[in-house]
């Protein structure tokens, strides 16, 4: 196996390229890396973070070979890894997805419901775009994305890309799991998980001490009854403006509904989504404050160091919660066999749940990819609502592929969070006007 590595992070403009940047860097001796090329469809967005972070790399990491592309050719020859977050309509769209749901009182969500499903329908068109041009330039790379609906573009590289080497990865359990260590007084390397959902709608069966097996659910499940995941200190650096506090506090209620597991914070869409709109501000919605936020704050600080000519005192910081991203890219290179929480197709991994849905499971990932670990059967509860979600994925795969216009108008109607198939037409009609470009064309 080689000693370093050539990394194209696609989606080379997105607000977290500098903070992954630098968590590589960080990570350097654990992942050498010999050259790093950020690839978008944005030149004009990319060109900023890349002139920055071409100073920023001048200074910390001299020997490391960096550029910054909109030509695929360029961008994925002689690659190891694509690491991909691309946001297909970017923040423009995002905003779409959130409002035109919340004009008919229902949820507006980045990844749930009907906002998800637009974007599901967008990102897949710009998914299978480069995970060709990785299988055209670099035949033996591996790509490691999590660009969303995770789900949705799981599901579609299953059905459209079957052979290609594609790991999707969240990180919001890792950024949960973090919390969970928080409140048991220790730190997330040391715990081992169970799970078992699809992605952004799963549930924790168990979180032990890695060493000696001590199982601290009970102890956590105690903690979040009351405070939800909550925590006093400062342990997830991503998810920690006001909107994220009070979906980690909204934790509580997940867990009194179902007690058994502990639940992932994105089921208070499907469970709470009277409280969910009651809560939302339809003319600013999450995706006007990452504009507002961190957007602006990465955006400003990349002018600042291209104006000054030095990243020193310089305003990127490292995103340590992404270092999930380098054990994943670890685990393949040097056949880890690290533990993981991945979304694969379920082939018996939850043995009561279909074999060709993709679920999110734990996995031991070593060089050949990630092999799926058994969850055993799982409550028709659980269960009931995860067929209804996957189904509702699938239907929209379905939907993008044959052009079908009643089958996205099924998807929108199996969705938990959209009360009728009235309303489900309705926004369907909408979201077409909205999505005119982005879409294929749905007869
Ligand atoms: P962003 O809009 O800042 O960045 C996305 C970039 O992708 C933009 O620069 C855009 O120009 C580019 N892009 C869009 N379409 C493209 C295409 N077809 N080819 C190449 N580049 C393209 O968005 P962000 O908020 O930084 O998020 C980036 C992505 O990461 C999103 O998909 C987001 O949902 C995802 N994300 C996922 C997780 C996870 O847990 N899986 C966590 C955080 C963010
Ligand atoms: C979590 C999820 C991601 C999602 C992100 C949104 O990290 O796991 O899938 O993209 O939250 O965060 P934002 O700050 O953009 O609302
Ligand atoms: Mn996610």
């Amino acid at each position: 196996m080689k000693k370093d590595f050539s990394v194209v992070i696609a989606g080379g403009g997105s607000t977290f390229t500098p903070g992954i940047v630098m968590m590589m860097l960080e990570n350097s001796d654990r992942f050498p890396m010999r050259e790093l090329k950020l690839y978008d469809n944005d030149g004009d967005r990319q060109g900023i973070l890349g002139e920055a972070l071409e100073i920023l790399l001048k200074e910390q990491a001299p020997d490391l070979k960096f550029s910054y592309t909109t030509d695929p050719e360029e961008a994925f020859t002689d690659v190891d890894f694509v690491m991909a977050h691309i946001r297909v309509g970017k923040y423009e769209m995002r905003e779409q997805d959130e409002k035109i749901p919340l004009k008919y009182g229902v949820v507006g969500q980045e990844t749930c419901g009907p906002g998800g499903i637009a974007y599901g329908m967008r990102s897949i068109t710009g998914m299978l775009e480069i995970i060709d041009y990785m299988e055209k330039y670099s035949p033996d790379a591996w790509m490691l994305n999590y660009s969303n609906p995770a789900a949705i573009v799981a599901e579609a590289t299953r059905v459209l890309r079957p052979d290609s080497k594609v790991l999707n990865i969240c990180d919001m359990p890792v950024g949960t799991l973090r919390r969970m260590s928080q409140i048991v007084g220790t730190t997330p390397d040391k715990l081992e998980v169970s799970y078992f959902g699809l992605n952004h709608f799963g549930w924790w069966t168990s979180v032990k001490d890695k060493a000696t097996g001590y199982e601290y659910i009970d102890e956590i499940k105690e903690y979040v009854a009351e405070n939800g995941y909550l925590t006093q200190v400062e342990v997830d650096t991503q998810h920690m403006d006001e909107s994220w506090q009070a979906t980690h506090k909204k934790a509580k209620d997940l867990l009194a509904i179902e007690p058994n597991y502990l639940p992932n914070t994105y089921l208070k869409y499907y469970f709470y989504p009277d409280y969910e709109v009651a809560s939302s501000n339809p003319e600013f919605t999450r995706a006007n404050e990452v504009m507002a936020g961190r957007e602006k704050q990465v955006f400003t600080a990349a002018r600042n160091i291209i104006e000054k000519g030095t990243a020193v005192d310089g305003g990127f910081h490292i995103d340590s919660h992404a270092s999930f991203i380098v054990d994943l890219a670890r685990a393949i290179a040097f056949n880890a066999k690290e533990r993981m929480l991945l979304i694969v197709e379920n082939n018996g991994a939850i043995a009561n749940f279909d074999d060709d849905a993709m679920v999110e499971v734990p996995c031991i990932v070593g060089s050949d990819g990630p092999e799926p670990l058994a969850q055993g059967k799982i409550p028709a509860f659980n269960r009931a609502l995860m067929l209804q979600q996957v189904t509702a994925e699938k239907l929209v795969v379905e939907a993008y592929i044959e052009g079908s216009y009643q089958k996205l108008w099924q998807a929108l109607s199996l969705s938990k969070i959209v009360p009728s198939a009235e309303v489900a037409k309705q926004l369907l009609d909408d979201l077409i006007e909205a999505n005119k470009g982005y879409w294929p064309d749905l007869k």
